[in-house]
């Protein structure tokens, strides 16, 4: 890449992502679903939160770093796992490169693209996610394989409801990468030159196999083989959460949690956070921003177990936002996404660059000396802004 490969805001990120990726591609990364109401609410609701700054007194130091999950982290942002193939060749090896190179977590979907045990070489501080797909031994395997990669941390995600269409149309994933495939892709490949570069630089076409999800003795399935099979699982109790996380024992994150009576259950299940979060939109169409859940949420469980968030997050001023509403750490999708596709691992690493600054900067106008020193009253919170859902059980 040339002199102008660094970028000033996640905005830009995307808008570069969207030029150099082919069209199905960047959609895939879009996402959302039904009328997108949720994607779109997830950012709003953000900008619907001021700042109450000072203007003497400031601090010259400020402390960003936190621990979650028993890591480490240089800033209160993780990434957060997503499933999502033929971005760049280097995919989620890069992300976690970038991760790692910045002292921030990483969380691996198991419907990524590259292998556990490659991701966790990159960045020793690897969560594996894991939806229930599948039966209980078939899980247990999957987690031991993890395990035995250096993952330090389960992320359980449950929110999912099966949700396929989108007003604006859902992108056309091929069920296998083969020539009929790349054929069929060639005119959009031929629109993003560099895009296709990348991949024959690096000497492979898209893998849309999933690795993660490896039996032993058997082949990657691929996605859609995956998805399939996901669909056809029973779907779990909380009995069922409970065992995975016996299973597990190390700390164990349930993501997609956006009531409070479901929090509570979390706790007795005994994970060791939470994510408050909506999938980023690509679940349940409808459902409000996580941050407009997550006061209820931190004042219900916040002493007992650590709150993260995660769903539109596009600046470090949001990171912010969420800590003084109660959470302990952000989670990043798209933001990261937008990164990569826009720039590879210096890409993702000019991402968090942007959080970083923008937390700074934040903690610097409100006066606050540490990310921990945050509380509500740094924020302007308008009327019915907050939706205390599940409060009633
Ligand atoms: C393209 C895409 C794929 C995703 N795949 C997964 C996944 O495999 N597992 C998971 O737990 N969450 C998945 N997510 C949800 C993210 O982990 C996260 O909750 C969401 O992206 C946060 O919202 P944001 O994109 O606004 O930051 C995905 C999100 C996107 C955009």
């Amino acid at each position: 890449m040339g002199n102008n490969a660094w970028f000033e805001t996640v905005a830009e990120a995307q808008r570069r992502a969207k030029k150099r990726l082919p069209k199905s591609v960047y959609s895939a990364l879009v996402a959302g679903s039904e009328a997108g109401l949720t994607t779109d609410d997830n950012v709003k609701a953000f900008s619907e939160l001021g700042f109450a700054p000072h203007v003497a007194g400031l601090s010259d130091k400020r402390d960003l770093s936190t621990t979650v999950m028993g890591q480490p982290l240089s800033f209160p942002v993780m990434i957060s796992p997503t499933g999502v193939q033929a971005v760049h060749p280097d995919g989620e090896v890069a992300v976690a490169r970038a991760a790692a190179a910045r002292g921030i977590a990483m969380g691996l979907s198991s419907f990524a693209s590259k292998p556990i045990e490659e991701v966790a070489q990159a960045n020793p501080q690897t969560f594996f996610q894991m939806y229930w797909v599948g039966d209980r031994e078939t899980l247990v395997q999957r987690m031991e394989r993890a395990r035995a990669a250096g993952a330090t941390g389960l992320i359980m995600t449950l929110d999912w409801s099966f949700s396929n269409g989108r007003d604006w149309g859902s992108p056309s994933i091929p069920e296998k990468m083969d020539l009929k495939a790349m054929m069929k892709f060639a005119p959009e490949g031929i629109t993003r030159p560099k895009w296709l570069m990348d991949f024959a630089k690096a000497g492979r076409v898209p893998d849309l196999t999933t690795p993660n999800l490896i039996r032993p003795g058997g082949e990657a399935p691929t996605f859609f083989g995956a998805y399939g099979e996901w669909m056809g699982t029973p779907l779990p109790t909380w009995e069922d959460v409970q065992w995975l996380r016996e299973q597990w024992g190390g700390p164990f994150m349930l993501k997609g949690v956006m009531r409070v009576d479901d929090a509570k259950r979390a706790v007795d299940a005994g994970v060791t956070a939470i994510s408050v979060s909506n999938h980023g939109g690509n679940n349940l169409d409808g459902t409000p921003a996580p941050i407009r859940a997550l006061p209820a949420i931190a004042d219900a469980v916040g002493d007992q177990i650590e709150v993260t968030l995660d769903g539109g997050v596009r600046r470090g001023s949001d990171v912010v936002k969420a800590l003084a509403l109660g959470a302990d750490a952000v989670m990043i999708g798209r933001a990261y996404l937008w990164g990569l596709s826009a720039n590879g691992q210096a890409g993702v690493e000019n991402v968090l660059d942007i959080l970083r600054g923008g937390v700074d900067s934040a903690l610097l106008g409100l006066g606050r000396s540490s990310i921990h020193d945050l509380t509500p009253s740094d924020i302007v919170i308008p009327p019915g802004f907050r939706r205390d859902l599940g409060t009633e059980s």
